[in-house]
């Protein structure tokens, strides 16, 4: 990673750090651009202008506002962000998953100019049509229907002329100006910028790579050939490079558009069920999954089959890494603190520093958050979202899969919800349940737990645990005063 001052940068660079902290005050944060400013002797002026209403919007807003303005690898930065309620915290992850990454598509003749430079053959041999209006538009890349010579019907998948260079002039500067951050402002310094920016570099340049998502796609598929119920479009491997992703064409009704369905004509428990089925196949079975299993990318076809489009988000994981993750979730369910610790230090999940009574304590707290309202569902994509930021302020060896793998479930579980009030995971999960748990657990008391102390989803949701739960505290404290 970069540690340069702002004066050894190329010229390029030092106006996009001066448009973009131009945007950044424009949005309200003019103390923070100010302070960056001053620390690295940035020769701009200071900025007065604001956007219209800004200061009667709240703080994460403006924070989504200004993402928008500073374009697509904020726009992704954002989204990804908003998966990180440990570190930035829910009100802030609330805000930033409103984030669209819609954008204006680019001309198709642009389109076919970049399929023909990619492949190195004129669009007219290779296809007998090329439908040059695209079928999808979004931050990085477009979608555009043909048919090949050979009949078949596909869509190309090409990425966004220049993408690749902004976001990695974009990332040149966030690392910047995360390091700046971290050294000077400690109210930013909190969220951990500096390894924030790291890990949203990593996963944005694996998407840039469509080689990569191709492969992806055909892990994916031959772990799915036997299954009769999924099923995973075929990659044309000889028509797909870094740029351009051929894939067979599939017809069938959007996820979005199943959630909202009344006619009775999909049978969405059994496809709730079906996608819950994948997920723990991909995970506990195969050691590789779908890690943005949201409603845009599943496609419903024929016979309630499911299928999973957009294989740029791949998580990859070991097996009994995974079953350490899914019995510390057990545990957490049963409400077994004391094994729940035990596990994680027999694991190395965390270390025995001798004293665990304060983090006994914590988890105790937390999880009676979950088991004192006596409503419907546990929702453990949440409480292991809302254990592991419990658990991180300790010596937490946060094991590399578990941010991706919680994010993942709590996107399944959201899915799973819309589609079928009824849907639990941790019903989904009891088959590999048996298989993987924890001698000291019995099902019969997990599945108790879960029906007599039932968490609903809307009113965790609404209400996120661990905000409420700080405000007990302060309340009890005495600090709030209503
Ligand atoms: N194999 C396919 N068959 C039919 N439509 C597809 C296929 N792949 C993608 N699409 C359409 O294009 C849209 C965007 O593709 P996706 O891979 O999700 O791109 P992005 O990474 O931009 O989200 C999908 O939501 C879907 O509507
Ligand atoms: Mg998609």
């Amino acid at each position: 990673m970069e540690k340069k001052g702002f004066f050894s940068r190329s010229k390029q660079d030092m106006a996009r750090i001066a448009q973009i902290m131009g945007i950044v005050a424009r949005f309200g944060f003019d103390d923070f651009v100010e302070m960056i400013r001053s620390k690295e002797n940035i020769p701009i002026r200071p900025f007065r202008h604001k956007e219209p209403g800004i200061e009667h919007k709240s703080r994460p807003e403006r924070v989504r506002l200004m993402f928008e303005e500073l374009g697509t690898t904020f726009v992704k930065f954002g989204q990804i962000l908003s998966t990180r309620g440990d570190i930035v915290g829910v009100t802030y992850a609330a805000e930033l998953a409103k984030l669209q990454d819609s954008m204006k598509p680019f001309p198709g003749d642009e389109a076919k100019r970049i399929i023909e430079a990619e492949l190195g053959v004129s669009v007219e041999k290779l296809f007998s049509h090329f439908d040059s209006k695209p079928l999808a538009s979004a931050s990085i890349a477009q979608v555009h229907r043909a048919t090949l010579r050979s009949g078949k019907k596909v869509v190309i998948k090409v990425q966004r002329p220049g993408i690749e260079g902004t976001v990695r002039e974009d990332l040149r500067i966030m690392h910047y100006l995360a390091d700046v951050a971290e050294k000077h402002i400690p109210e930013a310094a909190v969220y951990d910028p500096v390894y924030l920016v790291n890990e949203f570099e990593r996963s944005i340049l694996k998407e840039l790579d469509f080689q990569r998502e191709g492969k992806n796609a055909l892990r994916l598929r031959e772990n799915f050939k036997k299954e009769k119920w999924i099923y995973i479009p075929k990659v044309y491997e000889e028509l797909t490079t870094k740029r351009v992703l051929t894939m067979e064409e599939m017809r069938g009704t959007k996820l979005i558009d199943v959630i909202e369905s009344k006619s009775g004509s999909f049978d969405k428990e059994l496809i709730a069920h079906r996608i819950a089925e994948a997920f723990f196949k991909m995970v506990l079975v195969d050691g590789i999954y779908h890690a943005d299993p949201h409603p845009g990318n599943i496609l419903v076809l024929k016979g309630d089959v499911i299928c999973f489009l957009d294989y740029g988000r791949v998580g990859t994981i070991d097996k009994e890494v995974a079953e350490n993750i899914f019995r510390f979730a057990l545990f957490a369910v049963d409400n077994d603190v004391n094994g729940l610790i035990q596990h994680l230090i027999r694991t190395n999940m965390l270390e025995d520093s001798g004293d665990m009574d304060l983090l006994k304590a914590d988890v105790s707290d937390l999880l009676e958050t979950y088991y004192s309202t006596n409503i419907k569902d546990v929702k453990i994509g949440y409480m292991l979202s809302d254990l592991v930021s419990v658990i991180s302020k300790y010596k937490f060896n946060r094991p590399r899969e578990l941010a991706e793998l919680t994010r993942t479930l709590l996107i399944l579980e959201g899915v799973g919800m819309q589609l079928s009030p009824k849907f639990s995971i941790a019903d989904e999960f009891e088959p590999y349940a048996k298989r993987i748990l924890p001698s000291s657990l019995n099902l019969q008391k997990i599945a108790n737990t879960i029906t007599t102390n039932i968490i609903d989803f809307e009113y965790i949701a609404r209400t996120f645990p661990m905000v409420i739960r700080r405000f007990l505290k302060k309340l009890d404290e005495g600090k709030i005063h209503i």
